[in-house]
Protein backbone atom coordinates (compact mmCIF):
# COMPACT_ATOMS: atom_id res chain seq x y z
CA UNK A 1 0.00 0.00 0.00
CA UNK A 2 1.62 3.31 -1.28
CA UNK A 3 -0.55 5.40 1.26
CA UNK A 4 0.06 9.02 0.40
CA UNK A 5 3.30 8.35 -2.00
CA UNK A 6 3.66 7.96 -5.32
CA UNK A 7 6.56 5.37 -5.18
CA UNK A 8 7.81 2.85 -3.12
CA UNK A 9 11.12 4.35 -2.82
CA UNK A 10 9.20 7.76 -2.06
CA UNK A 11 7.74 5.93 0.81
CA UNK A 12 11.03 4.15 1.89
CA UNK A 13 12.78 7.10 1.62
CA UNK A 14 10.19 8.72 3.96
CA UNK A 15 9.77 6.11 6.49
CA UNK A 16 13.58 6.35 6.91
CA UNK A 17 12.76 8.09 10.45
CA UNK A 18 10.99 5.11 11.78
CA UNK A 19 12.85 2.14 10.26
CA UNK A 20 16.43 3.83 12.27
CA UNK A 21 14.27 4.38 15.13
CA UNK A 22 12.82 0.44 15.17
CA UNK A 23 16.51 -0.79 14.42
CA UNK A 24 18.11 1.22 17.35
CA UNK A 25 15.26 0.31 19.93
CA UNK A 26 17.34 -2.86 21.47
CA UNK A 27 20.45 -0.43 22.04
CA UNK A 28 18.35 2.19 23.27
CA UNK A 29 16.27 0.58 25.68
CA UNK A 30 17.82 -0.95 28.31
CA UNK A 31 21.23 -1.89 29.52
CA UNK A 32 23.36 -2.35 26.11
CA UNK A 33 23.72 -6.48 26.56
CA UNK A 34 25.77 -7.33 23.49
CA UNK A 35 24.20 -11.02 23.56
CA UNK A 36 20.47 -9.45 23.13
CA UNK A 37 21.70 -7.07 20.30
CA UNK A 38 24.08 -10.17 18.48
CA UNK A 39 22.55 -13.37 19.71
CA UNK A 40 23.24 -15.87 22.58
CA UNK A 41 27.02 -16.46 23.19
CA UNK A 42 27.78 -13.11 21.10
CA UNK A 43 29.92 -11.13 24.14
CA UNK A 44 32.13 -14.34 24.34
CA UNK A 45 32.85 -14.76 20.62
CA UNK A 46 33.71 -11.05 19.87
CA UNK A 47 35.65 -11.40 22.77
CA UNK A 48 37.98 -12.93 20.94
CA UNK A 49 38.06 -11.08 17.77
CA UNK A 50 40.82 -8.73 16.70
CA UNK A 51 39.96 -7.86 12.94
CA UNK A 52 37.19 -7.12 10.95
CA UNK A 53 36.00 -8.32 7.43
CA UNK A 54 32.93 -6.75 5.88
CA UNK A 55 31.42 -8.75 2.99
CA UNK A 56 28.81 -7.59 0.82
CA UNK A 57 27.66 -6.24 -2.97
CA UNK A 58 26.05 -3.23 -4.48
CA UNK A 59 24.50 -0.46 -1.66
CA UNK A 60 25.19 -2.88 1.57
CA UNK A 61 29.00 -2.70 0.46
CA UNK A 62 28.63 1.27 0.66
CA UNK A 63 27.16 0.79 4.09
CA UNK A 64 30.33 -1.23 4.99
CA UNK A 65 32.75 0.90 3.79
CA UNK A 66 31.43 3.66 6.25
CA UNK A 67 31.38 0.83 8.99
CA UNK A 68 35.06 -0.14 8.86
CA UNK A 69 35.89 3.10 9.65
CA UNK A 70 33.63 3.38 12.45
CA UNK A 71 35.31 -0.02 13.70
CA UNK A 72 38.56 1.40 13.43
CA UNK A 73 38.21 4.82 15.19
CA UNK A 74 35.13 3.86 18.15
CA UNK A 75 36.49 0.24 18.92
CA UNK A 76 40.44 -0.13 17.52
CA UNK A 77 40.06 -2.75 15.89
CA UNK A 78 41.20 -2.96 12.30
CA UNK A 79 38.75 -3.74 9.44
CA UNK A 80 38.41 -3.90 6.08
CA UNK A 81 35.37 -4.12 3.99
CA UNK A 82 35.42 -6.09 0.95
CA UNK A 83 32.61 -6.67 -2.44
CA UNK A 84 32.17 -10.73 -1.78
CA UNK A 85 32.12 -11.93 -5.59
CA UNK A 86 36.42 -10.18 -5.57
CA UNK A 87 36.94 -11.92 -2.45
CA UNK A 88 35.41 -15.41 -2.90
CA UNK A 89 37.55 -15.63 -5.77
CA UNK A 90 40.95 -14.59 -5.06
CA UNK A 91 43.26 -16.33 -2.32
CA UNK A 92 42.84 -14.63 0.76
CA UNK A 93 45.00 -14.85 4.19
CA UNK A 94 42.45 -16.79 6.84
CA UNK A 95 42.94 -15.23 10.27
CA UNK A 96 40.47 -16.94 13.03
CA UNK A 97 40.38 -14.26 14.92
CA UNK A 98 38.70 -12.25 12.00
CA UNK A 99 35.34 -11.78 12.28
CA UNK A 100 33.24 -12.09 8.97
CA UNK A 101 30.70 -9.61 8.49
CA UNK A 102 27.97 -10.09 5.52
CA UNK A 103 25.49 -7.23 5.30
CA UNK A 104 22.76 -8.08 3.14
CA UNK A 105 19.25 -6.63 2.84
CA UNK A 106 17.42 -9.31 1.22
CA UNK A 107 19.75 -11.98 2.72
CA UNK A 108 19.72 -13.87 -0.17
CA UNK A 109 22.28 -12.31 -2.67
CA UNK A 110 24.37 -14.97 -4.07
CA UNK A 111 27.59 -12.77 -4.41
CA UNK A 112 27.40 -12.36 -0.70
CA UNK A 113 25.83 -15.61 0.41
CA UNK A 114 28.97 -17.01 -1.78
CA UNK A 115 31.64 -15.31 0.09
CA UNK A 116 29.94 -16.32 3.21
CA UNK A 117 30.86 -19.96 2.77
CA UNK A 118 34.13 -19.41 1.38
CA UNK A 119 35.07 -17.80 4.71
CA UNK A 120 33.70 -20.76 6.07
CA UNK A 121 35.56 -23.36 3.95
CA UNK A 122 38.01 -21.11 4.88
CA UNK A 123 37.92 -22.44 8.57
CA UNK A 124 36.23 -18.91 9.62
CA UNK A 125 34.32 -19.09 12.69
CA UNK A 126 33.10 -16.54 13.97
CA UNK A 127 30.14 -15.23 11.34
CA UNK A 128 28.10 -12.34 11.65
CA UNK A 129 25.26 -11.21 9.62
CA UNK A 130 23.40 -7.68 9.48
CA UNK A 131 20.20 -8.13 7.35
CA UNK A 132 16.99 -6.93 6.77
CA UNK A 133 14.82 -10.24 6.21
CA UNK A 134 14.62 -12.84 9.17
CA UNK A 135 14.24 -15.99 7.28
CA UNK A 136 16.93 -15.57 5.04
CA UNK A 137 19.82 -18.04 3.57
CA UNK A 138 22.54 -15.24 5.23
CA UNK A 139 21.35 -15.17 8.68
CA UNK A 140 20.78 -18.74 8.40
CA UNK A 141 24.07 -19.21 7.92
CA UNK A 142 25.71 -16.97 10.15
CA UNK A 143 26.84 -17.80 13.86
CA UNK A 144 25.77 -14.42 14.83
CA UNK A 145 22.62 -12.12 13.38
CA UNK A 146 21.27 -8.65 13.51
CA UNK A 147 17.77 -7.98 11.62
CA UNK A 148 17.47 -4.27 10.53
CA UNK A 149 13.72 -3.13 11.34
CA UNK A 150 13.37 -1.19 8.58
CA UNK A 151 10.13 -3.16 6.91
CA UNK A 152 9.74 -4.84 3.80
CA UNK A 153 11.72 -2.79 0.54
CA UNK A 154 10.06 -2.83 -2.62
CA UNK A 155 11.92 0.01 -4.14
CA UNK A 156 14.57 -1.92 -5.89
CA UNK A 157 16.23 1.38 -5.54
CA UNK A 158 17.95 0.17 -2.03
CA UNK A 159 17.12 3.41 0.97
CA UNK A 160 15.61 2.51 4.25
CA UNK A 161 17.97 -0.67 3.86
CA UNK A 162 21.08 0.82 3.90
CA UNK A 163 20.55 3.75 7.10
CA UNK A 164 19.08 0.96 8.80
CA UNK A 165 22.66 -1.32 8.47
CA UNK A 166 24.36 2.28 8.65
CA UNK A 167 23.14 2.21 12.39
CA UNK A 168 23.58 -1.64 12.73
CA UNK A 169 27.51 -1.14 11.86
CA UNK A 170 27.52 1.83 14.50
CA UNK A 171 26.14 -0.42 17.21
CA UNK A 172 28.61 -2.63 16.07
CA UNK A 173 31.72 -0.54 16.69
CA UNK A 174 30.04 0.49 19.86
CA UNK A 175 29.66 -3.05 20.99
CA UNK A 176 33.71 -4.02 20.03
CA UNK A 177 34.35 -0.66 21.77
CA UNK A 178 32.83 -1.49 25.13
CA UNK A 179 34.14 -5.44 24.63
CA UNK A 180 37.32 -3.78 24.18
CA UNK A 181 37.40 -1.35 26.88
CA UNK A 182 37.70 1.49 24.13
CA UNK A 183 34.12 2.58 25.13
CA UNK A 184 33.51 3.24 28.76
CA UNK A 185 30.61 4.08 30.35
CA UNK A 186 30.30 7.70 29.76
CA UNK A 187 31.80 7.78 26.23
CA UNK A 188 28.32 4.82 25.60
CA UNK A 189 26.21 7.18 27.26
CA UNK A 190 27.42 9.74 24.83
CA UNK A 191 27.11 7.90 21.64
CA UNK A 192 23.59 6.53 22.83
CA UNK A 193 22.59 10.27 23.09
CA UNK A 194 23.93 10.70 19.55
CA UNK A 195 21.89 7.67 18.32
CA UNK A 196 18.16 8.77 20.01
CA UNK A 197 18.82 12.11 18.21
CA UNK A 198 19.26 10.76 14.72
CA UNK A 199 15.47 9.90 13.64
CA UNK A 200 14.83 13.32 14.51
CA UNK A 201 17.32 14.65 12.47
CA UNK A 202 16.65 12.32 9.61
CA UNK A 203 13.30 13.48 9.60
CA UNK A 204 14.66 17.51 9.18
CA UNK A 205 16.75 16.08 6.08
CA UNK A 206 13.38 14.98 4.77
CA UNK A 207 12.29 18.35 5.14
CA UNK A 208 15.04 19.77 2.72
CA UNK A 209 12.99 17.70 -0.43
CA UNK A 210 11.50 20.70 -2.19
CA UNK A 211 14.91 22.42 -2.21
CA UNK A 212 16.62 18.64 -3.83
CA UNK A 213 13.68 18.74 -6.22
CA UNK A 214 14.96 22.23 -7.97
CA UNK A 215 18.64 20.79 -8.48
CA UNK A 216 16.38 17.46 -10.32
CA UNK A 217 15.05 19.66 -12.56
CA UNK A 218 18.68 20.75 -13.42
CA UNK A 219 20.20 17.56 -13.41
CA UNK A 220 17.65 15.75 -15.70
CA UNK A 221 18.99 16.69 -18.86
CA UNK A 222 22.51 16.22 -17.96
CA UNK A 223 24.45 12.85 -19.22
CA UNK A 224 26.95 12.61 -16.45
CA UNK A 225 27.87 13.46 -13.20
CA UNK A 226 30.28 13.22 -10.68
CA UNK A 227 29.77 13.01 -7.05
CA UNK A 228 32.57 13.67 -4.27
CA UNK A 229 33.14 13.07 -0.85
CA UNK A 230 35.82 12.73 1.66
CA UNK A 231 36.56 10.04 4.56
CA UNK A 232 33.31 9.07 6.16
CA UNK A 233 31.18 10.69 2.97
CA UNK A 234 33.11 9.41 0.30
CA UNK A 235 30.82 5.98 0.72
CA UNK A 236 28.06 8.80 0.30
CA UNK A 237 28.84 10.17 -2.53
CA UNK A 238 29.28 5.99 -4.37
CA UNK A 239 25.81 5.23 -3.22
CA UNK A 240 24.85 9.21 -4.10
CA UNK A 241 26.08 8.13 -7.60
CA UNK A 242 24.23 4.42 -7.59
CA UNK A 243 21.51 5.73 -7.06
CA UNK A 244 21.75 8.56 -9.74
CA UNK A 245 22.89 5.78 -12.28
CA UNK A 246 20.33 3.00 -11.34
CA UNK A 247 16.90 4.74 -11.51
CA UNK A 248 17.83 7.86 -13.43
CA UNK A 249 20.21 5.94 -16.62
CA UNK A 250 22.43 9.09 -15.81
CA UNK A 251 26.03 8.15 -15.89
CA UNK A 252 27.69 9.03 -12.24
CA UNK A 253 31.34 8.39 -10.89
CA UNK A 254 31.91 8.88 -7.09
CA UNK A 255 35.75 9.98 -6.18
CA UNK A 256 37.10 10.75 -3.15
CA UNK A 257 37.44 14.55 -3.40
CA UNK A 258 41.57 14.17 -2.82
CA UNK A 259 41.77 11.56 -6.32
CA UNK A 260 40.31 14.53 -8.28
CA UNK A 261 43.45 16.23 -9.22
CA UNK A 262 44.91 12.35 -10.25
CA UNK A 263 42.67 12.17 -12.99
CA UNK A 264 39.03 12.98 -12.84
CA UNK A 265 39.24 16.86 -12.45
CA UNK A 266 40.10 16.49 -16.86
CA UNK A 267 36.09 15.92 -17.04
CA UNK A 268 35.38 18.96 -15.44
CA UNK A 269 33.71 21.65 -17.52
CA UNK A 270 31.13 23.79 -17.56
CA UNK A 271 28.98 20.70 -18.37
CA UNK A 272 29.11 18.63 -15.80
CA UNK A 273 27.76 18.79 -12.68
CA UNK A 274 29.57 17.89 -9.66
CA UNK A 275 27.72 16.65 -6.24
CA UNK A 276 29.77 17.24 -3.50
CA UNK A 277 29.20 15.79 0.10
CA UNK A 278 31.35 18.57 2.47
CA UNK A 279 29.99 17.94 5.62
CA UNK A 280 30.87 20.26 8.57
CA UNK A 281 33.92 17.19 9.70
CA UNK A 282 37.60 17.93 10.01
CA UNK A 283 37.91 17.48 6.17
CA UNK A 284 35.57 20.19 5.39
CA UNK A 285 38.31 22.80 4.86
CA UNK A 286 40.45 19.70 2.67
CA UNK A 287 37.04 19.03 0.61
CA UNK A 288 36.65 23.19 -0.08
CA UNK A 289 39.62 23.16 -1.47
CA UNK A 290 38.85 20.35 -3.74
CA UNK A 291 35.83 22.18 -4.41
CA UNK A 292 37.57 25.55 -5.40
CA UNK A 293 39.52 23.17 -7.77
CA UNK A 294 36.47 22.22 -9.87
CA UNK A 295 34.75 25.97 -9.73
CA UNK A 296 37.81 27.12 -11.03
CA UNK A 297 37.69 24.69 -14.33
CA UNK A 298 33.90 26.04 -14.76
CA UNK A 299 32.17 22.96 -13.32
CA UNK A 300 28.85 22.81 -11.91
CA UNK A 301 29.06 22.65 -8.07
CA UNK A 302 25.75 21.31 -6.31
CA UNK A 303 26.80 21.29 -2.36
CA UNK A 304 25.53 19.40 0.59
CA UNK A 305 26.78 20.63 3.59
CA UNK A 306 25.99 21.25 7.24
CA UNK A 307 24.51 24.51 8.71
CA UNK A 308 27.28 25.28 11.13
CA UNK A 309 30.03 24.42 8.30
CA UNK A 310 28.76 28.50 7.24
CA UNK A 311 29.98 27.67 3.35
CA UNK A 312 28.73 30.18 0.96
CA UNK A 313 29.71 28.81 -2.04
CA UNK A 314 29.95 32.08 -4.13
CA UNK A 315 28.70 32.56 -7.31
CA UNK A 316 26.76 29.66 -9.33
CA UNK A 317 27.46 27.60 -6.98
CA UNK A 318 24.28 25.72 -5.54
CA UNK A 319 24.43 24.49 -1.76
CA UNK A 320 21.72 22.85 0.37
CA UNK A 321 22.45 22.88 4.13
CA UNK A 322 21.72 19.89 6.41
CA UNK A 323 20.82 20.66 10.18
CA UNK A 324 23.90 20.80 12.56
CA UNK A 325 26.69 18.26 11.61
CA UNK A 326 26.09 15.13 13.24
CA UNK A 327 29.68 14.17 13.96
CA UNK A 328 30.51 10.12 13.13
CA UNK A 329 27.16 9.81 12.80
CA UNK A 330 26.73 12.64 9.65
CA UNK A 331 26.70 10.12 6.63
CA UNK A 332 23.49 8.55 8.03
CA UNK A 333 22.17 12.04 7.73
CA UNK A 334 23.69 12.65 4.06
CA UNK A 335 22.22 9.81 2.90
CA UNK A 336 18.96 11.34 2.49
CA UNK A 337 19.44 13.78 0.08
CA UNK A 338 21.37 12.17 -2.33
CA UNK A 339 18.85 9.32 -2.27
CA UNK A 340 15.93 12.18 -2.83
CA UNK A 341 18.19 14.00 -5.67
CA UNK A 342 18.04 10.20 -7.59
CA UNK A 343 14.49 10.21 -6.97
CA UNK A 344 13.26 13.60 -8.37
CA UNK A 345 15.86 13.29 -11.14
CA UNK A 346 14.30 9.86 -12.41
CA UNK A 347 10.24 11.61 -11.60
CA UNK A 348 11.87 14.18 -14.41
CA UNK A 349 13.04 11.55 -16.75
CA UNK A 350 10.13 9.33 -16.47
CA UNK A 351 11.68 6.35 -15.70
CA UNK A 352 10.22 3.21 -14.02
CA UNK A 353 11.18 4.28 -10.85
CA UNK A 354 10.67 1.19 -9.39
CA UNK A 355 11.65 -1.28 -11.15
CA UNK A 356 14.85 0.51 -13.43
CA UNK A 357 15.53 -1.72 -16.68
CA UNK A 358 17.78 -4.88 -16.13
CA UNK A 359 18.00 -4.47 -12.18
CA UNK A 360 16.33 -7.00 -9.63
CA UNK A 361 15.43 -6.58 -6.36
CA UNK A 362 17.49 -9.47 -4.99
CA UNK A 363 20.28 -10.86 -7.36
CA UNK A 364 20.00 -14.64 -6.68
CA UNK A 365 22.53 -15.45 -9.70
CA UNK A 366 25.46 -14.86 -10.18
O1 LIG B 1 19.96 -7.53 -0.71
P1 LIG B 1 21.40 -7.02 -0.72
O2 LIG B 1 21.59 -5.91 0.26
O3 LIG B 1 22.39 -8.11 -0.53
O4 LIG B 1 21.60 -6.43 -2.17
C1 LIG B 1 22.87 -5.97 -2.58
C2 LIG B 1 22.76 -5.15 -3.85
O5 LIG B 1 22.29 -5.95 -4.91
C3 LIG B 1 21.84 -3.94 -3.68
O6 LIG B 1 22.23 -3.13 -2.62
C4 LIG B 1 21.81 -3.09 -4.97
O7 LIG B 1 23.05 -2.51 -5.19
C5 LIG B 1 20.71 -2.05 -4.87
N1 LIG B 1 19.80 -2.18 -5.99
C6 LIG B 1 21.20 -0.65 -4.80
O8 LIG B 1 20.18 0.28 -4.72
Amino acid sequence: DLGPYRHFMQKEIYEQPRAVADTLEAALDGDFSIDQLWGKGAAERLQEIDRVLLLASGTSHYASLVGRQWIESIAGIPAAAELGHEYRYRESIPDPRQLIVTLSQSGETLDTYEALRHAQTLGHLHTLSICNVAESAIPRASALRFLTRAGPEIGVASTKAFTTQLVALYLLALSLGVLRGRVDATALHTHREALRQLPGSLQQALNLEPQIQLWANRFADKEHALFLGRGLHYPIALEGALKLKEISYIHAEAYPAGELKHGPLALVDRQMPVVVIAANDQLFEKVAANMQEVHARGGQLYVFTDLDSHYEGGEGVHVIRLPRHAGLLSPVLHAIPVQLLAYHAALVKGTDVDRPRNLAKAVTVE
